[in-house]
Order: C-alpha cells, then sequence, then structure tokens
C-alpha cells in the first residue's frame, strides 16, 4: 500500500498480433490452432462487397471448418443490433469467431462470444449505470480478429462499445476476457479503403495515442478494492508509453502518405500496425477528453453526410469526431504535464522540439488535420454555439473516460474546449 492510499500495480496485457502482407492468409491455419470446428464470422456488407469476407471464408474452409457468415454489423451498434447478432451466436452452436471487418464487427464478435459463452442479455453487461456490469466469470471462446481498416485498435482492446439511442449515449462494455485471441493485421486488406476513411481512421489512431500518453498516472487514482475492480483503463504507465509513443511516430511520419496513396503499402502497413500499437497503449491506459467529447458529436444529431463513406446515412466517422477537440482539450491539459505535452509533439513531429508552450502540440494537430483533409471543427458536423450545453451534457456522460483526464474537467472546462473547437483554422 503506498503511503497516500494510491494505487501502486498497474498490469501489462497484448492480444497476440500477427503482422504484415499476407498475414490474413494464414487464417485457416489460426483457426484450426484455435481449435475451431464451427465458426460464426461476423462482418459486415462494406467488406463483403469487397470481396474480402469471400476469401476469408474460402480459407477457413478449406480446413474442413464450417462458417456462417453473420453480414449485419452496423457502423453505431446500438444494443438491439448487438443482441441480434448475439441470439444468432447463442443458437448457432458454435464454438469459435472470427471478425473480420472495423472495429464495429470486432466489437460485434466481442459481445456475440460473451453472450453465446455466458447467456443473458446485452444489459446485463453493459457498464454500470448504464446497464448491470455484470463480470463475465470464466474466458470465453475463441476470438480471432481480422481488422480491415487502420483504426480503431479494437484487436487489441477489451472493449465492445455500443449506442443506447433512448438515453442519446454511447457506452461499453469491458472486460479483460472480451480481447481477442489473436489478431491478424494485413495492410493489403485496407488498400481498397477511400482517402477519407483513411484520414478518420488515421487520426482515431493518433488521438489513442496522444491521450493515453497524456492520461493521468495509474499511480495517481485510489487504490482498486480487490484486483477485479481495477479499470481495464488504468492510467499511463511506462508499459503503455512504449506502445502509445511508437504509435505517435508512426502517425507522424505516415499518416499523411497513407492518405495521399492508397497504394503506398509501406505507409499502410505502419498505419495498420500503428492502430494496433495504440489499442494496447489506450487499452492499459485509456482515453479521455477528446473521445469523452466524441460520443456527443456523434451521438446528438445524424445530420451530417461524410465524404468519402456510403450516403446510406448521415454520420460522424469516429476519428474525425475525436479530433475535432484534441487541440483545445490538450491546450487544456497542458499545464498537468507540460514534459508529456512537449514529448507528444516530438514524437508526432518526428525530432525535438527546442521552445514548447501549450500551442505547441496542438498546432501540430491541426496541421495534421489540415494535410489529411479532416473537417476543421465542431461546427463543420453540423453543430452551433447553441449545441455547447447539450454536447457538455453528452461528455458529461462519460466519467469513466474523463477520470483519465490528468486534471479535473468541469462542465465550464468542456464547454470552454467545445467552443474553441468550433472552428480549428
Ligand atoms: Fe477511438
Amino acid at each position: 500500500m503506498s503511503a497516500n492510499g494510491n494505487e501502486t500495480v498497474f498490469t501489462m496485457e497484448a492480444t497476440p498480433i500477427k503482422y504484415g502482407r499476407g498475414a490474413a492468409e494464414e487464417v485457416g491455419w489460426e483457426v484450426r490452432r484455435l481449435r475451431m470446428n464451427r465458426v460464426m464470422l461476423v462482418s459486415d456488407p462494406g467488406v463483403i462487397q469487397a470481396g474480402i469476407t469471400g476469401r476469408i471464408v474460402e480459407l477457413i474452409e478449406a480446413e474442413g471448418v464450417e462458417v456462417e457468415v453473420w453480414d449485419r454489423s452496423r457502423v453505431e451498434p446500438t444494443a438491439d443490433s448487438l443482441q441480434a447478432a448475439a441470439d444468432f451466436a447463442r443458437d448457432g452452436g458454435f464454438d469459435g469467431f472470427v471478425a473480420v471487418g472495423g472495429g464495429t464487427s470486432i466489437d460485434t464478435a466481442k459481445v456475440s462470444d460473451l453472450i453465446a459463452t455466458h447467456g443473458g442479455e446485452i444489459m446485463d453487461y453493459v457498464n454500470a449505470p448504464v446497464g448491470d456490469g455484470k463480470k463475465p466469470p470464466s474466458p470465453l471462446k475463441p476470438l480471432l480478429a481480422v481488422p480491415t481498416t487502420a483504426g480503431t485498435g479494437a484487436e487489441a482492446t477489451t472493449v465492445a462499445i455500443l449506442d443506447i439511442p433512448d438515453q442519446k449515449i454511447k457506452t461499453g462494455i469491458s472486460h479483460q476476457y472480451l480481447r481477442p485471441d489473436r489478431g491478424l493485421v494485413d495492410p493489403l486488406l485496407t488498400r481498397t479503403m477511400p482517402p477519407e476513411v483513411t484520414s478518420s481512421c488515421g487520426l482515431d489512431v493518433v488521438c489513442h495515442a496522444a491521450e493515453s500518453f497524456l492520461t493521468k498516472p495509474y499511480d495517481a487514482r485510489p487504490k482498486s478494492d480487490s484486483p477485479d475492480d481495477r479499470p481495464p483503463y488504468q492510467g499511463s504507465n511506462p508499459i503503455a508509453d512504449m506502445w502509445s509513443g511508437k504509435a505517435l511516430e508512426f502517425g507522424g511520419k505516415y499518416l499523411r502518405r497513407a492518405v495521399k496513396d492508397g497504394e503506398d503499402v509501406e505507409a499502410r502497413g505502419a498505419m495498420m500496425l500503428g492502430a494496433s500499437l495504440a489499442g494496447v497503449g489506450f487499452g492499459s491506459a485509456g482515453v479521455h477528453i477528446p473521445h469523452a467529447c466524441a460520443y456527443p458529436i456523434a451521438g446528438l444529431k445524424h445530420e451530417w453526410q461524410p465524404p468519402g463513406y456510403p450516403d446510406d446515412h448521415p454520420f460522424v466517422p469516429h476519428g474525425w469526431s475525436v479530433i475535432v477537440t484534441a487541440p483545445a482539450a490538450f491546450r487544456f491539459t497542458y499545464d498537468a504535464m507540460p514534459g508529456r505535452h512537449k514529448e507528444v509533439a516530438e514524437l508526432l513531429a518526428g525530432g525535438p522540439i527546442s521552445d514548447a508552450d501549450e500551442n505547441t502540440l496542438p498546432e501540430i494537430l491541426i496541421s495534421l488535420m489540415k494535410d489529411v483533409g479532416a473537417p476543421n471543427g465542431v461546427r463543420e458536423l453540423g453543430y452551433t454555439e447553441d449545441d455547447i450545453e447539450a454536447l457538455v451534457d453528452g461528455a458529461m456522460k462519460q466519467q469513466r473516460l474523463l477520470v483519465g483526464s490528468p486534471k479535473d474537467v468541469t462542465e465550464e472546462d468542456l464547454a470552454n474546449i467545445l467552443r474553441e473547437s468550433m472552428e480549428n483554422w
């Protein structure tokens, strides 16, 4: 026990990752190794249309393993849409799960696996106070994640995010048993991603890495009563720093290139690996203000039709909903840990910076946003000053994230951050 009653312990856990061009071609071998005989494969219509899912199914079936495809993962999954997948999983007699797609498909597979293994309803497991916060009593059936975007890092994390439309909030299920057993990270799978998707996903990676690097240290939080109560987002620690630090370096060096030229496999690969690295980093340390603000920004209005995305429904892509408040958020948190803000700026810039102040990191982020065609602020996404109160309310509901801010954040602080974020340039 530390003298002040604070936490003295942190844990380091990471999903085993198999990375590189052609890694996805080994999916059949991996499925066999995990002793799966009947697989529920979770995917989404876009990935199926790109031909990726079909190829993966072929490779698994070639090993004599049965596959049933769940093709209805939707962007911004709700408790209802996840429950439908979970019902399918529970009734299907599966002994293993494969996710092929973005964060949504991977999260849907995590939740399907949870319900298929332990029964019950989704809301039993959703974080309290929104759900009952029940913990899965033992490990789940094996889950293999094959990401097709370079963003969420969902293959490396212990959370599944979902929308609760009647409460207008996003929340999640988080537990270490939700972590996939392995990720197959293959840069060849992202080649068809439009530049806008690459931009949004890549900026999500940068925010995961920056926020987790700049989160309140694990030993600044009161010690948990029992190991089971230690939160998955533990606060910054030396091991998470290594993962997030490398992801920042990759984001600064390769994101512009990946957006500019989809065929730049080196840059694509680095961003994809960066997404997994940041996934491990923030999966341990956590994210805070920009992600807390992103939930209401994505959830309150569904008016904006993002360029480069399917035009069937207006929404704000996750990475862009996060990055728009990042410059102002880090201007706000600067004085809590100036040295670490400078470090993040240097990692992104790829070299030492002599005179850093509270504007240095925000300026570096803004220049990156401009270069990769990100929206310039919250206003562009359909909001005005009149919406600030509602946005603040939504962000304040994300206390699970806001506790990670390196300094206390009040409603007024969030209102200021959102006001400053209306236009970043
Ligand atoms: Fe994110």
